[in-house]
């Protein structure tokens, strides 16, 4: 199960960045007519991108829930469609009712999906768009729920502030923009949606199995990294050479609920409205276990039906899981 991990650098201060960014927030319009979300159009996925596996980088493949650990960057969504997006970010509702501060990241936009942002939303639970990171990922995933959906990390360059969160063994292209860290979730996706063409560093930073660290390069606007960041331990190096980094960062699960979840909230309670948070959290965890206990009706059904007898053993050890997955649930809520 992932942990918190300890922060090996001075906590990382709060960026300024509500004045700059706040110029361009307008009102969100309802007379304008809405865009739809159209694969032809709006993704703008070539083809598959090299992958490392959890192999490459000296981790056990059974931590996993597939054998990817990472990609590198690859075209996803067209300039359009980021266009769209900020549009539907920027705006004083969405600021108003969706921005979190922590000392994890200091400024994210959460929870806008699907109210604010419907053509957010679609975006990432289209098919087409699904079936394209799941090839990547290498399982069959979706979205782990509506308010996982397009978290939005802000940055903007501020030397006084990076000049603190430097360590002594750091350059200045190393400065971190996050603790290192374990996600909460099993996947993620990370979209640039800023100009990243003048940007230097702005890489992800993994820890292999052996300590060593190996970097991955960030993406160009559009483009997206997919991580299995519940099992690999990373943080994210801070980007030079551009006003603002905007990035957009949308955690999956499996779609199969018997794939091993060992989801928490360890870092995602400060950050989130509790009601909506919980009511989701509670929900997921619900269907998945819908799922479960209908899946195995079936099996027993079959099991009965053919006169094959019940296979009592496997029977007790679904029923263990299943508490296991309820008290997890139970665990993860604080109110
Ligand atoms: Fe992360």
């Amino acid at each position: 199960m992932a942990e918190v991990l300890q922060p090996r650098h001075a906590p990382i201060p709060t960026p300024k960045v509500k004045p700059i960014i706040s110029d361009q927030l307008r009102p969100s319009s309802s007379t304008t007519p809405k865009p739809i979300f159209d694969p032809a159009k709006h993704l703008s996925y070539k083809e598959d991108p090299k992958v490392l596996t959890l192999n490459d980088i000296g981790i056990d493949n059974n931590d996993g829930i597939s054998p990817v650990a990472v990609s590198d960057p690859f075209p996803l969504f067209s300039e359009e469609a980021i266009k769209i997006m900020r549009s539907e970010i920027f705006t004083n509702e969405v600021w108003e009712n969706c921005m979190f501060s922590s000392e994890f990241a200091g400024c994210q936009l959460r929870g806008h999906c699907p109210k604010y942002a419907p053509f957010m939303h679609t975006s990432w639970t289209h098919p087409a768009t699904l079936s394209t990171i799941s090839r990547i990922a290498g399982i069959d995933l979706v979205p782990i729920f509506d308010y996982e959906i397009g978290n939005i990390n802000i940055s903007v360059n501020d030397p006084i502030a990076d000049s603190t969160k430097r360590s002594a063994d750091q350059s200045e292209d190393e400065l971190p923009v996050t603790k290192w860290h374990h996600d909460s979730y099993p996947f993620v996706c990370v979209v640039m949606m800023s100009d990243a063409r003048g940007m230097v560093g702005g890489e992800t930073a993994l820890r292999r199995g052996d300590g060593r660290i190996e970097k991955v390069r960030g993406p160009q606007m559009g483009s997206a990294v997919i991580l299995q960041g519940h099992i690999i331990m990373h943080q994210a190096l801070s980007a030079r050479g551009a006003s603002e980094r905007i990035t957009m960062i949308t955690s999956f699960r499996a779609r199969d609920p018997f794939v091993k979840d060992t989801s928490v909230l360890t870092n995602i309670r400060p950050i989130s409205d509790k009601s909506e948070m919980y009511y989701q959290w509670t929900r997921y965890r619900m269907e998945v276990l819908i799922k479960k206990l209908e899946g195995m009706k079936e099996v027993l059904d079959g099991e009965h039906n053919e006169n094959e007898g019940t296979d009592v053993e496997r029977v007790k050890v679904f029923l263990k899981e299943q508490e296991g997955w309820v008290q997890g649930t139970w665990r993860e809520i604080e109110p």
